[in-house]
């Protein structure tokens, strides 16, 4: 098969690009501060709609293959692509998955975070810690000179030495243009394996962690994707920059 091109952007485009991450940064705080027990999901994405016209931006993922929302909101032991709705109401002790993305002037940013509701489980409070940490260890294994196996294999080799699982079924993803461009980019996988990190890449590093195993299934509205076995799901994302200097975070520089 043939390998498919990654992008390598100017330092100008990678600007670009940062200022599309800085809207999706500043709409994710935002609506990341209105998450509290009695608010509807449906709600949150409307906030972050408004947010984000305010800011001359498009939402990246309405109408993309069909989705019908501005944000994927993902609760509990929903993994990722929850559909926000009005009859869905946070409770005190949810986790919530909060993805997010625009195309600003013809450049894409992506991030997600995953929240607390009200008071959480000690358990699960190290799911959302170990998931935020196992995305550091991702990003702070790009560099220049290294291969994109090395990220995967750092986020992996974080996740299992807390006992969780990551994710096999979705991956995160090359960014700039679209959405979604090559190379894919697993959260598992073996160091010094896979294509050279080369400056100018542009890299959306999304680890999604379960508390038991890593198996997911899609609910029958075509999106939703809930773990197998029920437990707990968190998901962190950036979208990074490689450069000569190691990784650049878009999102929340
Ligand atoms: N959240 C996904 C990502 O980070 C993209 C979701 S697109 C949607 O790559 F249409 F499913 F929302
Ligand atoms: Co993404």
């Amino acid at each position: 098969m043939p390998r498919e091109r990654i992008e390598l952007r100017s330092a100008d485009e990678v600007a670009r690009i940062r200022d599309a991450c800085a809207i999706v940064r500043d709409v994710l705080a935002e609506v990341a501060e209105a998450v509290e027990p009695g608010v509807t999901t449906g709600e949150i994405d409307r906030l972050a709609e408004a947010l984000t016209e305010a800011r001359g931006a498009k939402p990246a993922f309405k109408g993309y293959h069909g989705y019908p929302a501005v944000l994927c909101i993902s609760l509990n032991d929903e993994v990722v692509h929850g559909i926000p709705s009005p009859g869905r109401r946070l409770r005190s002790g949810d986790i919530v998955g909060l993805d997010f993305g625009v195309v600003y002037r013809g450049w894409f940013g992506d991030s997600a975070v995953t929240v607390p509701v009200g008071k959480i489980s000690a358990s699960a409070r190290r799911l959302l810690d170990t998931t935020r940490e196992a995305l550091g260890a991702g990003i702070d294994a790009v560099r220049p000179d290294g291969r994109l196996g090395d990220v995967g294999a750092a986020v992996q080799r974080h996740v299992e030495a807390k006992g969780y699982s990551v994710v096999r079924d979705f991956v995160g993803h090359g960014i700039g243009r679209k959405l979604h461009e090559p190379p894919q980019v697993p959260n598992f996988g073996a160091p010094r394996s896979g294509p050279r990190l080369r400056p100018g890449m542009v890299l959306a590093i999304e680890p999604m962690v379960n508390a038991g195993g890593p198996d997911v299934r899609v609910l029958g509205d075509g999106w939703t994707a809930v773990t197998v076995d029920g437990s707990l799901s968190a998901h962190f994302e950036h979208t990074v920059a490689v450069t000569e200097d190691g990784p650049a975070v878009l999102t929340c520089s």
